[in-house]
């Protein structure tokens, strides 16, 4: 089957500092993918890139079939790339309700539709819907990690993008976090993770890649990592 991610061989520079490498890796449909390695080896840009925020100076991307490098960050958003940034970026004046509508301005969803995506995430954020009223800003970084994420499902998208959602977040949060990433599974989305949790990681995802400096070193079934700390403990120190 073709994936419905495939990053073949993208190089990106900031200005003269050429940082992805030739960054190779494909994201099945409805699959679950972590994408670890240490700071500063290009998580991040890999992300920005896929999501249309930084554009690829060679290599291709193609998304459910078709080639999608250089495309602006808000069509990729209406074919199915949602992108929850590492800072979040909610809106801390708006209610969470107004929050999640900025997900829904978009053509062709309905009245009812809006109504039913957003009856779907308070149903799946109970913490949310408690607090709908209540500005984004009032919320812990959980809840505000929780926020993005949801407000990323607004769009009905194919894949989600996750970077570091569970960086910061005390061992409760970091569950909830984990039992999200469970729910777009569940509900056949594909997830692309990054994180510095390797437990996580291992546990929430079906196979690994491993970056450093730029490049994709090891790619293996998480299972299989599971079993073996040593790959790890090259690629993370840890
Ligand atoms: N906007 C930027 N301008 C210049 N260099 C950047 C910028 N963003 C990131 N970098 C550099 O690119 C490299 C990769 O960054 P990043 O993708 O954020 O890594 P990671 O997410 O794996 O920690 C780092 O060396 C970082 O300093
Ligand atoms: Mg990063």
């Amino acid at each position: 089957m073709t994936p419905l991610l495939k990053v073949e061989d993208i190089h990106t520079y900031y200005g003269k500092s050429h940082i992805l490498h030739g960054i190779s890796l494909e994201v099945g449909r409805g699959e679950v993918v972590g994408l670890l390695g240490r700071n500063g080896v290009g998580k991040s840009t890999t992300l920005k890139a896929i999501a249309g925020l930084v554009h690829p100076s060679a290599g291709q991307i193609v998304f459910d079939g078709r080639p999608i490098a250089g495309l602006p960050a808000y069509r990729l958003a209406r074919l199915g790339i949602a992108y929850v940034p590492e800072d979040r970026r909610i809106f801390p004046l708006l209610t969470i309700t107004e929050n999640l509508r900025t997900g829904l301005d978009r053509h062709g969803v309905g009245k009812a539709r809006k109504q039913e995506l957003l009856d779907k995430v308070y149903a799946y954020f109970p913490v949310l819907a408690e607090r709908r009223n209540q500005a984004g800003g009032t919320l812990s970084g959980g809840e505000q990690q929780m926020l993005a994420i949801a407000r990323a499902m607004m769009l009905e998208p194919q894949i989600i993008l996750l970077d570091e959602p569970t960086e910061g977040l005390m061992p409760r949060m970091v569950s909830q976090i984990r039992e999200i990433i469970e729910v777009l599974h569940q509900e056949g989305v594909a997830v692309l993770l990054v994180e510095q949790n390797v437990p996580l990681t291992l546990d929430a995802s079906e196979r690994v890649y491993l970056i450093e400096k730029g490049v994709v070193r090891h790619h293996a079934a998480s299972a299989e990592l599971r079993a073996d700390d040593a790959v790890i403990h090259q690629y993370m120190g840890v």
